[in-house]
């Protein structure tokens, strides 16, 4: 392989990869038979089954949403990946003996199941399977402290020359976040090396493609599960000698390594779901989220609430020109009225202000958008 392959390699294997999870995600299908929504949700056989006649109820009314007129609705109604299900892994890359991952964009209704392996800096493994969590059923929910994360101890564990010249850079925080490592040839940095969905109190970030013989200067910082972020002063690497790594006094013991705890909570006000997860001595993790294929009434996969009501929508349409969604009131400044709908217990969605199928008011209004929309649920009328 020539000088450049491997690393040009690399990077279409990771815009590969990308695509393949953003179509996994986003993707489209062609649901080519819209005339099957048709067999049941219109006419006589809507009637027989006791439910409304979609078809007739667009057709009646004032604004029409030129989608659901052009019968398209699978772009709202059923999306791929969502009938399959997904399954995703995360690794912490450190021995921690209390680590804390967070698990992304999970469905509120859905019942994951995660297996979960550990491994000793021996190479001793314990592996637990089937752990099972349901967001909507997590009752344990954590305040943010306000503090900022201190950070103690940088160290450069070592410099070496692997694929490219890359060096290792630790430290501690006084309590669980995340590891993000800023550097460059200035004081300015302009490089970023991040680990975002782990937090714990050790850290060891590696950055890769470093240029021999120079000063480059870097600083480290850590953001916990709420976003309080600590910073260090800045400091200097020195690429002009290799530095072997820091030897590891992991004390030779043949227990294999326990799992105390698992733990899943959420952070007040958001639905951010994470795993606690504890050990008798110091582990690396390894996690595996399943998430199971949607079974819903037509057992061909619609889509759940939030995925129709939110994620489909910002298919088309710009989120950022809109009022935030996703979110639930903090109170006391709003409460959203009962005949608004929500999701969630609360969450607010495109659909809460605006009909999904077409409406009798501009924009498919759910309430007068000129007069009284903002002050149904800003009860103060102030909205900053
Ligand atoms: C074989 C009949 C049948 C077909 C075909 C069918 N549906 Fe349904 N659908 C139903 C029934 C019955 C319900 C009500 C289920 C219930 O509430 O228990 C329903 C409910 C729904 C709901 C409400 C679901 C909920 O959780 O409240 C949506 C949305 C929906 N259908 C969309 C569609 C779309 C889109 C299509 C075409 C891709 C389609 N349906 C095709 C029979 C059908
Ligand atoms: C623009 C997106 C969109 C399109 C396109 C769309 N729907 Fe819907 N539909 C929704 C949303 C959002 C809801 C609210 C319930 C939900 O989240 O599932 C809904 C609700 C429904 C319901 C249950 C409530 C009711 O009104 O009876 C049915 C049935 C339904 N849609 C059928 C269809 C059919 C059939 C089509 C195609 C002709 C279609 N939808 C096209 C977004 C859409
Ligand atoms: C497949 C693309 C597509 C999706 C998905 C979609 N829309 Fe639309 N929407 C359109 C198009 C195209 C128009 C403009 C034509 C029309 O008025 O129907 C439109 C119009 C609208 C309008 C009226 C805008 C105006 O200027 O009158 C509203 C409000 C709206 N959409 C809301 C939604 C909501 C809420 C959802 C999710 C439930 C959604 N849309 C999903 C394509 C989409
Ligand atoms: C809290 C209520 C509320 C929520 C939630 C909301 N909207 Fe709107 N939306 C409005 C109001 C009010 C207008 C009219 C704004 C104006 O007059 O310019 C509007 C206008 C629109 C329009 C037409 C005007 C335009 O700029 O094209 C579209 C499309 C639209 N919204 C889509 C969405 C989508 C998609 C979402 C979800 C991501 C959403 N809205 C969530 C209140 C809401
Ligand atoms: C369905 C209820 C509802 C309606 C209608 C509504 N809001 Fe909101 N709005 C909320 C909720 C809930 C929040 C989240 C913050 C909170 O609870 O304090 C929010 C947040 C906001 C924010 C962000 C403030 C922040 O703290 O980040 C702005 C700005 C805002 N709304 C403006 C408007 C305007 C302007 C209108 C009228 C076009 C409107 N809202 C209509 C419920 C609503």
């Amino acid at each position: 392989m020539g000088k450049h392959t491997l690393p040009m390699f690399f990077l279409a294997l990771g815009v590969i990869v990308f695509l393949g999870l953003f179509f996994a995600i986003s993707g489209h299908i062609s649901w080519s038979k819209n005339g099957d929504c048709r067999d049941c949700h219109s006419g006589a056989k809507a009637k027989e089954l006791g439910l409304d006649d979609v078809y007739a109820k667009v057709a009646s009314l004032k604004y029409k949403h030129s989608v659901v007129e052009d019968e398209k609705c699978e772009q709202c109604h059923i999306l791929k990946g969502f009938k399959t299900g997904r399954t995703w892994e995360l690794a912490s890359s450190e021995l921690q003996r209390e680590q804390i991952f967070f698990l992304k964009s999970l469905l509120w209704d859905r019942k994951y199941s995660v297996d979960l392996k550990i491994k000793d800096g021996a190479g001793k493994e314990v592996l637990v399977t089937n752990v099972q969590v349901k967001p909507s059923q997590i009752s344990n929910i954590v305040d943010n402290d306000l503090k900022e994360p201190l950070i103690k101890d940088v160290f450069i564990e070592g410099i070496r020359q692997a694929v490219f010249l890359e060096a290792t850079i630790g430290w501690e925080t006084d309590k669980p976040s995340n590891s993000i490592v800023e550097y460059g040839l200035t004081p300015q940095y302009g490089e970023i090396s991040v680990s975002e969905k782990i937090f714990a109190n050790g850290h060891r970030i590696t950055i890769a493609g470093l240029k021999p013989k120079k000063l480059y200067h870097y600083r480290v910082k850590s953001r916990d599960i709420f976003g309080n972020t600590g910073v260090s002063p800045d400091f200097v690497l020195d690429t002009s000698a290799q530095v072997g790594s820091r030897g590891n006094d992991a004390e030779i013991d043949t227990m294999r390594p326990q799992i105390k705890k698992v733990a899943f909570f959420k952070t007040h006000g958001t639905q951010d779901i994470f795993l606690k997860l504890s050990s008798d001595k110091p582990v690396k993790a390894y996690l595996t989220i399943n998430e199971p294929a949607e079974i819903d009434k037509h057992g061909f996969g619609l889509v759940p609430a939030r995925v129709s009501r939110i994620d489909a929508c910002v298919k088309c349409h710009a989120q950022g020109i809109s009022h935030p969604v996703g979110i639930r009131s903090n109170g006391p400044k709003t409460k959203i009225p009962a005949e608004l709908p929500t999701i969630e217990g609360g969450v607010i969605t495109c659909v809460t202000c605006h009909y999904p199928h077409g409406g009798n008011k501009k924009y498919f209004a759910r309430l007068d958008f000129e007069r009284d929309l903002c002050l149904a649920c800003h009860t103060t009328g102030s909205f900053l």
